[in-house]
């Protein structure tokens, strides 16, 4: 692909901006300066420096977000910032979406791409990918509610009790779900029709990716090959 349009795609700007940014020799790759908008490459893994930025090109973009509280996973959020404000420009210009939608208050594991098929196979009901939550309680947890929980609660709007697919219980007023859907406030509902009340809660894993304990709240990475295979695997 020619180098204008790399940038491009990196959401750098448009085509015609991305054109003048080389001219300009403001853009290097693989360390060395290119003026040339023409000039072809290889996108992923290509080194840019994009007017004093580092960036390495990819075709899709995956990255995993360190939700902290306090944001809106939504482009146009209403009471509270958005995610999108954690992430540098260009991942936003290039539009990366949340792969599922954690709430406001709710920190932990957001996954983000602009891949829509890998977004459409994460969230899939048929899929049915785990997903783990640290849940602090209002109330101490009982054995009972850890029970309901396994064996299925009845929410409002659904026909059919659901069941956690785990439960384990981690502290007096805390326990890990695991869930294989993401519904509305799921957790939260769920912990309420069992007989408790969510203080806090975080998202710890999804499949066989957790949470990297280096990566500080708020921050972002890009996922790995070994992230995105962990993510298919279940355990
Ligand atoms: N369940 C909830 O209730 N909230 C979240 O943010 C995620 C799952």
């Amino acid at each position: 692909m020619t180098l204008d349009r790399i940038l491009q795609s990196q959401g750098f700007g448009t085509r015609r901006y991305c054109g003048d940014l080389i001219a300009a020799g403001l853009v290097e790759v693989n360390g060395e300066l290119c003026e040339d908008p023409r000039a072809q490459f290889e996108v992923d893994g290509l080194r840019l420096m994009v007017d004093g930025e580092e960036w390495v090109a990819c075709t899709k973009a995956y990255l995993v977000l360190n939700k902290p509280a306090g944001y809106e996973c939504s482009q146009r959020p209403r009471h509270h910032p958005s995610v999108y404000n954690l992430l540098p420009v260009p991942l936003r210009q290039r539009e990366v979406q949340a792969v599922g939608r954690l709430d406001h208050d709710t920190t932990g594991l957001l996954l983000l791409t602009d891949d829509g098929q890998f977004i459409h196979a994460q969230t899939s009901p048929k899929r049915k990918v785990p997903k783990v939550y640290e849940v602090t309680t209002a109330e101490p947890v009982t054995q009972e509610q850890v029970d309901a929980l396994l064996t299925g609660v009845k929410l409002d709007d659904e026909p059919a009790p659901i069941a956690a697919e785990g439960c384990e219980i981690t502290g007096e007023r805390s326990l890990r779900l695991t869930l294989l859907q993401g519904k509305y406030h799921q957790v939260k509902r769920m912990v309420v029709a069992a007989g408790n009340h969510v203080n806090a809660l975080h998202r710890s894993a999804i499949g066989g990716l957790k949470l990297d304990p280096a990566l500080p709240e708020g921050e972002w990475r890009w996922l790995t090959a070994e992230d995105l295979a962990a993510l298919t695997s279940k355990d």
